[in-house]
C-alpha cells in the first residue's frame, strides 16, 4: 500500500524516490495526448485572468515551493506574483492590488496559519484557489477552487515529494494561463527521467554527507535567483532533521554579513543552475573558499566546472529546481542517518500544524 514503507528503512527515502513517478502521474493527469493542459477548469483560469496580481500564501516547505512557482506565473503567464508566509500575512496584511487572486499551497490542507488567511480574505470577498496534496481538506473545501498535487500520502515530517509536486502543478497552471513557446509535457517527461538518474546516485550523496558534514554544527546553502529559492528549502531539509544549523540565502548577501561566519572547514553548498548569475556565484564560492570554507558545488551540466561535487542533468532552466533540490534532500537524509537520529520524526515537529 501507499502508506507502507516496503523495503525502505524510512518513509523519507521512499518519498524521495517516488518523485519521478509523481512527476509522471501529474503529467498523465494534467495533459492530454497532444500536450494540452486538461483538468484545470475554466472557472480557475478565467478567474485568474481577471486578476491583476497573484498572492501565494503558504507555510514551511509549501512556502518555498511558492517562491519557485512565482517565476512561472510571472514569466510564463505574465501575472505579477507575491509569495507570503501565512502566519505573517494573517496579522500583517500587505496593501493589496485592486483585483487580487489568492493561491494557497499546502501538503495537508489543514495548516492553521493558512486557514486563518483564507478566512480573512474570504471575508474581504477575494477569490482563492487551494493547491493541496490532501484533497477534501479544510483549505480545499473552503477555497473557491482546488487542484490536486497527487503526490500520494507523505508520511515523513520532512516534506519532499509534496514540494516538487507543488512546483509542477504551479508550472502547469502558469503554462495553461500563458502562451509560451514550450512543450511542458515533454519537458516534464525529461524531468522525471532525470529525477530518477539523480535518486540513483545515492552513494554519492551519502559520501558528501559523511565526508563534508561529519561533526559539523553549521552549514550554508547559497544560490542566486531560482537557486536562492531552492537554497532555502535545501537548508530547511538539512536543519530540520539533522539539527545542523543551516542557513540558506541569496549568495549576493554573503558580503553583507554572513561571510563573517565562515571558518576553516565550514561547509558551504552552492546551487548553480542559472546561467545569468553563474559567474557571480562562482566568484562568491571563491570568496568563501578563500576564507577557509569547504565549498560543495552542485551545478548543472552546461555550467559545471572541474571539482564540482555533483553535476545535475540539464532540463529547462526554470525547471531546474525540480532537480537541484534532490541532492539536498538526500544529503539531509544521510547526514541524519549518520547521526543516528530518527529521519522521519525529528524532535519538536509535527507533520501538520493545526494551531496558530
Ligand atoms: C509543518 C510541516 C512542514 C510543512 C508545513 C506546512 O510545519 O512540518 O513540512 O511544510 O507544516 O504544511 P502544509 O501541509 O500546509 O504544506
Amino acid at each position: 500500500a501507499d502508506t507502507d514503507k516496503g523495503t525502505y528503512p524510512y518513509y523519507m527515502l521512499k518519498e524521495v524516490d517516488e518523485q519521478a513517478v509523481v512527476a509522471r502521474n501529474l503529467s498523465a493527469h494534467y495533459f492530454d495526448e497532444e500536450g494540452n493542459v486538461q483538468g484545470i477548469g475554466c472557472g480557475i483560469t478565467d478567474s485568474i485572468k481577471e486578476a491583476d496580481r497573484l498572492y501565494i500564501v503558504a507555510a514551511g516547505t509549501s512556502y518555498h515551493a511558492g517562491l519557485v512557482g512565482k517565476r512561472y506565473f510571472e514569466q510564463w503567464a505574465g501575472i505579477p506574483t507575491e509569495v507570503h508566509i501565512a502566519s505573517e500575512f494573517a496579522y500583517d496584511q500587505p496593501m493589496l492590488s485592486k483585483k487580487p487572486f489568492f493561491i494557497f499551497l499546502s501538503q495537508s490542507g489543514e495548516t492553521a496559519d493558512s486557514r486563518e488567511v483564507l478566512d480573512n480574505i474570504k471575508r474581504q470577498g477575494f477569490p482563492a484557489l487551494t493547491i493541496a496534496n490532501v484533497m477534501n481538506s479544510t483549505l480545499t473545501r473552503e477555497a473557491d477552487f482546488a487542484l490536486p498535487v497527487l503526490a500520494g500520502p507523505e508520511i515523513a515530517v520532512a516534506s519532499t515529494k509534496a514540494y516538487t509536486a507543488q512546483i509542477i502543478v504551479q508550472a502547469i497552471l502558469a503554462y495553461a494561463l500563458g502562451d509560451v513557446d514550450l512543450d511542458l509535457k515533454a519537458e516534464l517527461a525529461k524531468v522525471a527521467v532525470e529525477i530518477s538518474a539523480i535518486t540513483d546516485d545515492k552513494d554519492c550523496f551519502k559520501k558528501i554527507a559523511d565526508e563534508d558534514l561529519k561533526g559539523q554544527k553549521s552549514a550554508f546553502y547559497i544560490g542566486r535567483g531560482l537557486d536562492a529559492a531552492v537554497a532555502l528549502e535545501a537548508a530547511l531539509k538539512l536543519k530540520e532533521i539533522s539539527y545542523i544549523q543551516t542557513e540558506g540565502f541569496a549568495a549576493g548577501e554573503l558580503k553583507h554579513g554572513t561571510i563573517s561566519l565562515i571558518e576553516d572547514g565550514t561547509p558551504v553548498f552552492a546551487l548553480l543552475t542559472q546561467a545569468k548569475t553563474a559567474g557571480l556565484l562562482r566568484g562568491e564560492v571563491a570568496q568563501v573558499a578563500a576564507r577557509g570554507a569547504n565549498t560543495i558545488v552542485i551545478s548543472s551540466k552546461s555550467l559545471a566546472k572541474e571539482g564540482d561535487a555533483y553535476v545535475l542533468p540539464e532540463v529547462n532552466e526554470l525547471l531546474m529546481p525540480l532537480l537541484a533540490v534532490i541532492p539536498a534532500q538526500l544529503i539531509a537524509y544521510y547526514a541524519t542517518l549518520a547521526r543516528g537520529l530518527d529521519v522521519d520524526r525529528p524532535r519538536n515537529l509535527a507533520k501538520s500544524v493545526t494551531v496558530q
